[in-house]
């Protein structure tokens, strides 16, 4: 892609609007633009970001054997009235009136929908567990949308939802799934702590939040002082087999949300136990037959006998994730993206465009690393030097090629990588050669 043709729009002043980081950044490197309160559209690197993590959070799904669907963003009143959450859900839920004056709403989340899709071609316990999911833009009317496309009222969300039949197939769905968001998170080069939520009225030990620690997070939570620094590596899993093992590595270790937490019955002492900060990226929750029995999901067993199925949900936010990936990892110049997520592998950056060498070796060095198989962004721009480095370093590319007609002259170039700030100079070859590599 040539910066020249590329819709990049950056800006230099730091936007007043935004508290946070990753705000701050995404308005910067031109990745979203406001529309209104807690609504925005994506810009082309913006979009591409999130597209990658939809994408790893869709390969990790279907791995663990979830089946994409896709439901709508409107739905009739009618199935929340069954479920008796029409009048509960309140102010959050953004209700719609049709021409034919009958009441529709924009979803949410989708817990009756697929209830009502269930119910409608499931009749046998042989069909089961069954895990259905999708990857949708939701609608709440957040009372104080903040943080950007942290705190949206429009977002994308991935939500699976498990069928099982009894309570203890359910555990392997929801181990399934707890183990799918270990994967995915360490995918997208996150720590995300799996930590003991709210159950409400069910009850039990099947909620969790992933929350990745910062201070400009909205959750409040407690974890054992050795969760700082411990990464999550999942390994290589067998979704057949039992998975609790590795449910249970990774619960072991105390981590609960604010709500979750008790100090009367915390069993890490004093001194061990940390306060902090964090951003839910993930929400796993079981929640028997609340939806099934009132809705009538229900599926013959082995003796003809009718029983309600038994359920899980399973959100993760692929927007919010965006804005997660930049608090994690971005320094005072901009964002350092993880290599699974960048925008672009590698920038080439011409410093002067119009200068024989540096054109030629630049040119050269783009369509090599394009038909070597890579995604690179060429800046063949005339903006000033310093504002080209300012500008790669701010949207964060991990791999940079920086041509310039001092060293070109001399047969070089330098590589700088974005996480460590190191240079290099090296031939072209060289460079491509360890771009390659
Ligand atoms: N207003 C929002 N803006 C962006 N992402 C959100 C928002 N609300 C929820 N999410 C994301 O969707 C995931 C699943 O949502 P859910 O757990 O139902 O939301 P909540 O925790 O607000 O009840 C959350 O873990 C979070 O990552
Ligand atoms: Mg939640």
């Amino acid at each position: 892609m040539l910066l020249s043709r590329y819709f990049l729009p950056v800006l230099k002043e730091t936007p007043k609007e935004a508290q946070i980081a990753s705000h701050r950044l995404m308005l910067r490197a031109g990745m979203i633009q406001q529309s209104s309160a807690g609504i925005y559209s994506w810009l082309p690197m913006g979009l591409k970001v999130m597209r990658k993590i939809e994408q790893i959070v869709r390969e990790e799904q279907n791995r663990a054997g979830a089946n994409e669907i896709l439901m709508p963003t409107i739905q009739p009143s009618e199935l929340w009235q069954e479920s008796g959450r029409y009048e509960d859900y309140g102010l959050e839920m953004l209700r719609i009136k049709d021409r034919h004056d009958r009441d529709m709403l924009y979803g949410p989340t989708n817990e009756e929908q697929v209830t009502d899709i269930f119910r409608n071609h499931v009749k046998s316990y042989k069909s089961l567990p069954i895990n259905l999911y999708h990857i949708q833009w939701k609608f709440r009317d957040e009372v104080r949308p903040r943080f950007g496309i942290m705190r949206g009222r429009e977002f994308l969300m991935k939500d699976a939802y498990s069928f099982a039949h009894g309570a203890e197939a359910a555990r392997i769905e929801y181990n399934k799934m707890f183990v799918s968001y270990l994967l995915t998170f360490q995918r997208l080069g996150l720590t995300a702590i799996p930590m003991e939520a709210d159950t409400g009225p069910i009850g039990g030990d099947m909620s969790h939040e992933f929350i990745i620690l910062a201070e400009t997070g909205e959750s409040e939570v407690y974890c054992h002082k050795d969760w700082i620094g411990r990464s999550i590596d999942a390994g290589d899993i067998d979704y057949a087999s039992d998975l609790q093992p590795i449910v249970d590595r990774y619960t072991n270790l105390y981590a609960a949300t604010d709500e979750k937490y008790d100090a009367a019955s915390c069993p890490v002492a004093d001194g061990d136990l940390i306060t902090t900060r964090g951003i839910e990226v993930g929400h796993i929750f079981y929640f028997g037959t609340k939806y099934s029995a009132p809705m009538g999901a229900s599926v013959a067993d082995e003796t003809g006998k009718i029983a309600d199925v038994h359920m899980g949900s399973y959100g993760i936010g692929v927007s919010r994730l965006v804005g997660g990936i930049i608090e994690a990892s971005h320094d005072d110049a901009g964002i350092i993206w993880p290599d699974s997520v960048a925008p672009f592998d590698v920038a080439v950056v011409n410093l002067k465009p119009g200068d024989e060498t540096c054109d030629a070796m630049a040119g050269d060095l783009y369509e090599k690393l394009t038909n070597a198989g890579k995604d690179v962004l060429y800046d063949d721009t005339n903006d000033r030097p310093g504002a080209k480095l300012a500008s790669m370093d701010l949207i964060g590319i991990p791999q940079q090629v920086i041509i310039g007609p001092r060293i070109a002259k001399e047969g070089m170039v330098e590589w700088k990588q974005r996480r460590s700030g190191e240079t290099q100079q090296l031939s072209p070859d060289a460079a491509l050669n360890a771009l390659l590599a």
